[in-house]
């Protein structure tokens, strides 16, 4: 089987490590980078520290407004999967590199797998959204993390092709927790203790680039009864600058550049708590034992708010500040995401398909 696989953004850098290496024992892949993210922390040190080979093609699309940049990857695409012609075009998660996989290959001859299926948030402000809604609907193949991502689907009338092989940032995350520990020495570096810092990320677009909500989500940090460190996304210094609040948030809390993937796990292993907006990261912290706070008003990750290891808390200063100071016990942890096989068997079902097809074919 031949497949070319689409990612563009760091968490899709995570993803496509665990399914890679699957993939890889049997199969060929081609790795299409779009360039969506481009600086060294944000892209290189997951290539470097995952192993993941270099790119077959890197399209340096860039930053740009939606349209731009979505337009740019879908030319790129199309080129790359004509002159590749695979089998299959796996797609990751919601960004906008996943969309211009969907918008090219979808209307080509490969079959197009979505990975991370049927997660919705139900609101449409957000772009993440629009670019889960369009890939599931133009996908062949579809991936969900969760017998509730299926059930979603099914409600959106997508119930061909819907698989429920758990998640692959569960596959990745139980290789990286032991790793992490043995090769990575940030809370050395950042002289914290385990158990008594407070990790935050920040980057959503509807947080960043809002003044009052970011402001209030900096104040919400500062409330935090322990030391905050903030690895810090792009987008989110660059608003700080721009909206005043750079000094401030410099002030209440230890900001550091982005770290990779390994110095991310270990930290947010050690954290007392994370308060965060990210989708990966509520995840990765239910994974991981560590309670977390979200800090938007709805989440794709329902399972993790369920059971009480997560919490909704917006851009509500005072919220963030007293669920991160709560000590009330959370309720048992379930495991709606797989037992950390995800990857062999997404590798086995498109393997399958491609099989089918060929022989569909054949018989015409
Ligand atoms: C993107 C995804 C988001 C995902 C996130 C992961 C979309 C619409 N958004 O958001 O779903 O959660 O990646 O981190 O696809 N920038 C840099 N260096 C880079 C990349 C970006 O400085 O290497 C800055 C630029 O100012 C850019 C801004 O960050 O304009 C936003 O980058 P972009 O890739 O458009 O969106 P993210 O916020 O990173
Ligand atoms: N991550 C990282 N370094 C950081 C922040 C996050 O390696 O400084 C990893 C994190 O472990 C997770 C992924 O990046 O695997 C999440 O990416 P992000 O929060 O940017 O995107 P989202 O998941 O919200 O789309």
């Amino acid at each position: 089987m031949n497949v070319v696989s689409i990612v563009g953004a760091r968490p899709q850098f995570v993803k496509a490590f665990a399914v890679s290496r699957e993939l890889r024992v049997d199969h060929e892949e081609v790795l299409l980078h779009t360039g969506q993210h481009y600086d060294e922390e944000l892209s290189d040190v997951f290539f470097d520290e995952l192993g993941i080979p270099e790119p077959d093609s890197n399209l340096g699309v860039g930053s740009g407004t939606h349209g731009r940049q979505t337009a740019a990857m879908i030319e790129g695409i199309e080129e790359v999967v004509e002159s590749a012609g695979p089998d299959v075009v796996l797609l990751y998660g919601d960004t906008n590199s996943t969309l211009a996989g969907a918008i090219a290959a979808s209307k080509m001859d490969p079959q197009v797998a979505h990975v991370e299926a049927g997660l919705r948030s139900y609101n449409r402000d957000m772009p993440e959204e629009i670019n889960r809604v369009l890939t599931d609907h133009a996908s062949d193949l579809l991936f969900a993390p969760s017998d509730s991502a299926a059930e979603t689907l099914a409600l959106e009338g997508i119930t061909e092709g819907v698989h429920v092989p758990g998640d692959v940032m569960y596959d990745a995350i139980l290789w990286a927790r032991d790793v992490a520990v043995g090769r990575s020495d940030v809370l050395d570096r950042l002289g914290l203790a385990e158990g008594e810092f407070v990790l935050a990320t920040v980057h959503r677009a509807g947080n960043t680039d809002d003044p009052d909500r970011l402001e209030a989500i900096v104040e919400g940090l500062s409330d935090a009864p322990l030391p905050v460190v903030l690895p810090i996304h792009p987008r989110t210094k660059h608003r700080l600058e721009e909206f005043d609040l750079w000094e401030r948030a410099t002030s209440a809390l230890t900001i550091i550049d982005p770290v990779g993937y390994l110095d991310f796990v270990r930290l947010l292993d050690a954290a007392e708590r994370v308060a965060t907006d990210s989708g990966g990261v509520q995840k990765e912290a239910f994974f991981l034992d560590t309670r977390c706070v979200t800090m938007r008003e709805e989440t794709e990750w329902v399972e993790t708010v369920e059971c009480g290891w997560n919490v909704l808390v917006g851009a509500d200063r005072a919220a963030i500040g007293e669920e991160l100071s709560t000590t009330q016990d959370v309720g048992q942890k379930p495991t709606p995401y797989g037992d950390g096989t995800a990857a062999e068997e997404i590798v086995k079902i498109l393997s399958e398909r491609v099989a089918e097809t060929s022989l569909s074919l054949s018989d015409d």
